[in-house]
């Protein structure tokens, strides 16, 4: 099947299952899923019951999208993502937000976990992502270009909607949240960086690194839809800090701020 079937049949499944059109897509990184909890009127569809999307190799995997409504709007919601470090193609890490596009989805708020490498961040801050450097030398568009779906080469340079960023600014100063704002650099993962390496996205302009994003980003302004991106900075990336990287830091300063997150997200959504 090629790719174009392929979204056409997962995205009838789904609407065979709702009575809504969403209109705001919502990737929920570590910590956020809970976020989902909070979506009325929900319809909830686990991932590995929707002909054509990724087979979770993780087990007790909790994938599924959860359909509804969040401050008066329609969205629809990834409750757990498809990471490249898992060892899923670009394709497949990216194909959800081809099923959302299909479903009639404009605009998505993506969120993520990283690692600070401006040394002026702090583990709990929140940073609006204004661009992103793809340091995985892949990317989710090499191969056939489907004209139904986007140009051969698209425009990155409003790859965070300007209008979204200005929206995220006027949310946070509304609930007196302090944002940081920086650009986030893609790395493919799953060891964490050496030190040279955080010190090498920081000569770049990196202000914080991870492990997703970039390649569902990539597909959207493909399909022309307006993204907002927020990374929630866990730790310091390596180096920074006289101390090791622990996975147990990211679950914890995730958790930390999690409420105010979740506030944050739900004031902009009310606010696009
Ligand atoms: N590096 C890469 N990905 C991450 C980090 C990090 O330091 N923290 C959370 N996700």
């Amino acid at each position: 099947m090629n790719l174009l079937d392929k979204i056409n049949t997962s995205r009838d499944f789904i609407k065979e299952r709702i009575n809504i059109k969403p209109d705001i897509g919502m990737i929920l990184g570590s910590g956020l899923g809970p976020l989902a909890e909070e979506i009325e009127e929900d319809i909830r569809i686990k991932y590995s019951d929707i002909p054509n999307f990724p087979v979770s190799t993780v087990k007790g995997h909790k994938g599924q999208l959860v359909i509804g409504k969040l401050n008066g709007k329609n969205v629809i919601a990834m409750q757990g993502r498809f990471h490249y470090y898992e060892g899923y193609t670009l394709e497949e890490v990216t194909f959800p937000v081809r099923v959302m596009k299909a479903l009639g989805v404009s605009k998505i708020i993506v969120t993520n976990a990283a690692g600070g490498a401006n040394e002026s961040f702090e583990p709990g801050d929140l940073m609006l992502i204004e661009d992103h450097i793809n340091f995985a030398f892949d990317n989710p568009l090499i191969g056939k270009n489907h004209d139904e779906l986007g140009p051969r080469f698209p425009d990155m340079s409003n790859a965070y909607s300007n209008e979204l960023i200005e929206i995220g600014r006027k949310s946070a100063k509304n609930i007196g949240i302090k944002l940081k704002e920086g650009t986030y650099m893609f790395m493919p993962g799953p060891s964490y960086e050496t030190p040279s390496e955080v010190k090498m996205a920081r000569f770049l302009g990196g202000d914080a690194v991870g492990m997703s994003t970039v390649p569902e980003v990539i597909v959207a302004n493909h399909g022309n839809i307006d993204v907002l991106g927020i990374s929630c900075i866990t730790n310091m990336a390596s180096g920074i800090l006289e101390q090791p990287l622990d996975h147990k830091e990211v679950i914890e300063t995730s958790e930390r701020v999690r409420e105010q997150f979740i506030k944050l997200v739900r004031e902009i959504v009310k606010n696009i």
